[in-house]
């Protein structure tokens, strides 16, 4: 269960009990509201400050336990380095760098977000919030005996104040914010649950709770795709006792209601065996985050309408499970997707590709898009060349693929160009069809982005192969949750610059 800090924000002037927490910079110098707060520890802070070598380093936190001359548990004094360097992404991880080190238990906590160097923004004050927030955040819903630290931190349920300059302004950000961290924290949970918990018709049931914020929901059930002729996608599905879907979700956010949209479009394996190409046994259970995409999408729908976003923008998920059974599809097979164009199945592994190829056209030809952003836990070969640091990107327009890098660098959630070309698209021709689902063993994520890629026809369309980022994560400033809801910020920061009012 997510637990969620109560973060208040309100001025200078709130009372302080409990944990104190104020900024530095690398002078140790501090603002006035932490100046006054302190000032019955007389040096306590430089004296300390030089045992512990503390000099304000970023994300350096300095504990004084029970400070003379307060009635306080803690004061923290956390570093921000050289202050004018701190970008939107590392307020955000201060702040979960901060959630970290409160001790549990504590009666009350105030932060008071104020430089020396200069008043902190609003926007700052939101990132400090969201950091906290997703540095809460628990996947620990089916553990029967919680450790006793998660329950005091929960029977405390403190709330967390911040101290601000311009209160107006900062809960102005920080509803915004916080709605951005109630999509991130859906995209986790979706990521998180086990694959006998979230299968298909249960993930279409979660994302049609996004009607409650005003987003428009349809779901497709399988033989309304059937006869829309959604050959591929349906093929994946069909060894599986569990029925597949497709939902479109839609936010209308725009001034000109009429306003051409964008359309983000997510694979959702919620179970990826491999199918008859069965996978090896080890870390098999991992392939329950294979519908990290379509949780980024959903996610990000949560966002833009929580925020009221003003912007139209379509959201579609393919959702299914890949099983090996009787009624599995099979290599050799040849399927007809919807767009028409016929697939040899070499590998059912690589069943991705095959959902999204008729989510994408789908989407295309309905919607006639601005553009297309497509994520995919797609390839195990884009692990192999870009690790978990970054997505790999694949598209056919320079000024898209811009864009999704310089959003990737403010938000941290980066991504690294990968090439398309004719070379690489003749790889996937096949000898009884119009292409095939695989490649060979090169360019595994190139070919497979080629594969996407003929289904887009000319709509500016970028591809995030998120194998790597999507899921297994490993610990960070803000949370250690294996679902990491990777993709939500990147995308909702691209649209914030680029699709809105
Ligand atoms: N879901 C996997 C890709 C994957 C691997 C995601 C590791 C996350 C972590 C995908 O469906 C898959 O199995 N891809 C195959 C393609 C191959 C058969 C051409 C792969 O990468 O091995
Ligand atoms: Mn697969
Ligand atoms: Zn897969």
């Amino acid at each position: 269960m997510a637990i969620s800090p109560k973060l208040v924000i309100t001025d200078f002037k709130t009372s302080v009990n409990g944990i104190l927490v104020v900024l530095t910079d690398e002078d140790l110098a501090f603002g006035a509201a932490a100046k006054a707060a302190l000032k019955p520890t007389g040096d306590l802070v430089q004296r300390v400050a030089k045992i512990e070598k503390f000099k304000g380093k970023r994300n350096k936190v300095l504990d004084l336990a029970a400070p003379s001359g307060l009635k306080l548990e803690h004061v923290l004094v956390a570093g921000v380095g050289k202050a004018k360097d701190m970008k939107a992404e590392d307020w955000l991880k201060l702040g979960g760098t901060l959630m970290g080190r409160l001790p549990a238990g504590a009666r009350g906590v105030t932060i008071l977000a104020q430089l020396a160097s200069g008043k902190l923004g609003a926007e700052e004050v939101a990132q400090i919030a969201l950091g906290m927030k997703l540095r809460a955040y628990k996947f620990d819903r089916y553990k029967t005996k919680k450790k006793a630290e998660d329950e005091e931190a929960k029977a405390g349920a403190v709330e967390i104040r911040i101290g601000v300059e311009d209160v107006a302004a900062a809960k102005k950000a920080w509803a915004a914010a916080s709605g951005i961290g109630d999509g991130i924290v859906l995209a986790r949970e979706l990521v998180n649950e086990p694959p006998n918990v979230l299968f298909p018709v249960e993930f279409a049931r979660r994302a049609s709770e996004l009607k409650k914020l005003g987003v428009q929901v349809e779901v497709l059930d399988e033989p309304a795709m059937k006869k829309l002729g959604m050959g591929a996608l349906l093929a994946v599905g069909q060894g599986s006792e569990r029925d597949s879907r497709l939902v479109v979700m839609r936010w209308n956010g725009a001034k000109k209601k009429s306003e051409t949209p964008i359309a983000i479009v997510g694979k959702g394996v919620c179970f990826d065996t491999g199918g008859i190409s069965i996978k090896p046994a080890a870390s098999m259970e991992d392939m329950k985050g294979d519908m990290a995409g379509a949780a980024c999408v959903t996610g990000l729908m949560h966002a833009l309408a929580a925020r009221k976003a003003e912007a139209n923008v379509i959201g579609v998920i393919g959702i299914v499970e890949n099983m090996p059974d009787g009624n599995s599809y099979r290599p050799g097979d040849i399927l007809k997707s919807y767009s028409g164009q016929t697939i040899e199945v070499i590998n059912t592994d690589a069943e991705g590709r095959l959902v999204l190829c008729d989510a994408l056209a789908y989407t295309n030809e309905r919607f006639k898009p601005k553009l297309i952003i497509d994520l995919a836990t797609l390839t195990g070969a884009i692990l192999v060349a870009l690790g978990q640091e970054h997505a790999g990107l694949f598209s056919n327009d320079d000024k898209l693929a811009d864009r999704l890098i310089e959003a990737g660098k403010v938000t941290g959630e980066t991504v690294w160009r990968m090439p398309l070309g004719p070379a690489y698209d003749k790889m996937i021709d096949s000898k009884f069809a119009d292409m095939k689902n695989t490649g060979g063993r090169f360019a595994g994520s190139t070919t497979a982005a080629q594969f996407l890629q003929r289904y887009i026809g000319k709509t500016p369309w970028a591809h995030l192969d998120i194998a790597g980022t999507g899921m297994a994560a490993h610990n960070t400033e803000i949370g250690d949750s294996w679902g990491p809801g990777w993709g939500v910020r990147l995308l909702n920061e691209f649209i914030a610059a680029h699709h809105e009012d």
